[in-house]
């Protein structure tokens, strides 16, 4: 049987910092119960936010040859998809942001142009950190992250929010989010949704 492919991917520029120490948790839990792990580090990759180059993606597929096209097919073929992002000023980082609008291409494929078709179905979580507790920041992360997983053939299934982290390595104060975490890459590993 082949294994359950988990694509983890860091939003937050600072290494080793709270959304990837989550993440790797995630991950290495995911690991742990079988699956096989990848995972990107958008601050590390060279690519462009999206120029809406409109006449060019009528077949769902952007055209710009850069760092987005290691991340397409690898998420075409996961079976969960596992994004880590910190708040940044009530909403995801830039380079989260960035990589989600270069979906564009997709988005119109699937809706407008009904070029593009989801090759599989998968599992979207969503890791986020944020220096304050205030719940507002989160819900427009999230909303914005569902709108992504929509469009990558996710279903949302698995959220950790973990408030009130705001200094490097903060999040491992918090006994509960790191537990959730391993949590949650035990279920993705299992196919237990
Ligand atoms: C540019 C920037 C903007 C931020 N904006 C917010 C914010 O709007 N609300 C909040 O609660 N925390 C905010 N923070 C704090 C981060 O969310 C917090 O430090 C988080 O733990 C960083 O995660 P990381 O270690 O994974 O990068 C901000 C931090 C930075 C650097």
């Amino acid at each position: 049987m082949s294994k359950i492919k988990v694509l983890g991917i860091l939003g937050s520029p600072r290494r080793g910092g709270n959304s990837e120490i989550l993440l790797d948790l995630c991950l290495g839990s995911a690991q742990k119960n079988g699956a096989e792990t990848e995972k990107f580090v958008l601050n590390s990759m060279k690519f462009v936010p999206c120029q809406e180059c409109a006449e060019i993606t009528k077949d769902g597929m952007c055209k710009i040859k850069d760092d987005m096209q290691k991340i397409y097919p690898a998420l075409e073929q996961a079976d969960a998809v596992v994004v880590a992002s910190p708040v940044f000023f009530g909403s995801l980082s830039a380079q989260t942001k960035m990589m989600i609008d270069r979906f564009q291409c997709q988005w119109l494929g699937l809706y407008f142009y009904k070029t593009y078709k989801i090759v599989k179905r998968k599992s979207g979580v969503f890791l986020c950190v944020a220096g304050t507790d205030r719940k507002d920041f989160f819900d427009n992360s999230k909303a914005i992250i569902k709108n992504f997983f929509a469009t990558a053939g996710a279903s949302y299934k698995h959220e950790l929010f973990c408030s009130l982290t705001d200094e490097k390595g903060a999040v491992n104060n918090h006994a509960d989010c790191l537990k959730r975490a391993e949590e949650i890459g035990m279920l993705i590993a299992g196919g237990k949704t």
